[in-house]
């Protein structure tokens, strides 16, 4: 079963291996799991019409197994033709096998919603869409990474990030996000702040006197802080509430 949508095309999605469904019509992604891929799609404001889908492997694995290595090697020349007739900009794995063509090293549980660069494509992993039929207790985790996926991609176009750098600084906002450096020796190099995306101040360690930061947040937001409040320690920091994203990922079932 070949790929199907309009090439070239900007955004490529790449399955496991045909399914029944697929077998009899000749069309990748048209059953269940498609049906769920649609779905998912619809919340990163996508269409079917609109990606190009195709699998690893382009045949139904006897039984519905999980397609051996020697497969996906041999159908691995067709996938590498069809990368380059559709020269994605975006690429985007569905669970484990895709992973492993391209990221062999990586897991789906520890990566999966996470942007990287391979020549000119962006490549984003995701969990594939059977996932949620088989575990509905993934659905979460999967549901946000696909509704957070455009602006995934944003933030890792816009990498080059604006910092400015002062010697001492304060701050007052709503909402004051906080992050350390530390050395080797684990003394405090410098803290950063931010009260937007996409732009922060660095305030550095000038010799042996810490950053000169202070902070008056209505919520001040950090990543570990217990790690950081100990390095800050003697810093003026005010704040209502503490918000700790580290906490925040664990919640939500994030690596
Ligand atoms: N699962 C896949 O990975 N691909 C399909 O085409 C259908 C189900």
């Amino acid at each position: 079963v070949d790929g199907d949508g309009p090439v070239p095309c900007d955004w490529m999605l790449v399955g496991e291996a045909t399914g029944d469904k697929e077998d009899k019509s000749g069309v990748p992604f048209g059953g269940p799991a498609g049906r769920e891929l649609e779905r998912l799609l619809g919340l990163a404001g996508l269409k079917r019409g609109e990606v190009y889908a195709t699998n690893v492997v382009k045949h139904r694995p006897p039984g519905n197994r999980k397609p051996t290595v020697s497969e996906i090697r041999i159908c691995g020349k067709w996938l590498e033709q069809e990368f380059q007739l559709v020269r994605p900009k975006y690429a985007i794995l569905l669970g484990a096998t895709p992973l492993s063509v391209w990221f062999p090293k990586d897991s789906i549980s520890a990566v999966h919603g996470r942007v990287r660069k391979l020549g000119d494509t962006l490549f984003i992993p995701m969990y594939h869409p059977a996932a949620v039929l088989h575990d509905p207790s993934k659905r979460g985790p999967i549901e946000a990474d696909w509704k957070t996926l455009r602006e995934r991609i944003a933030s890792y176009d816009r990498r080059d990030r604006q910092y400015d750098l002062m010697v001492s600084d304060g701050v007052d906002g709503e909402v004051v996000a906080v992050d350390t450096e530390t050395d080797w020796n684990g003394k405090i190099a410098g803290a950063s702040y931010s009260t937007e995306s996409h732009h922060a101040t660095f305030v550095p360690s000038i010799g042996d006197i810490p950053p000169q930061l202070m902070v008056d947040a209505e919520t001040l937001v950090m990543h570990n802080a217990k790690f950081d409040l100990r390095v800050l320690k003697g810093a003026d920091l005010h704040y209502k509430r503490l918000a700790d994203t580290m906490i925040a990922a664990y919640v939500v079932g994030e690596p």
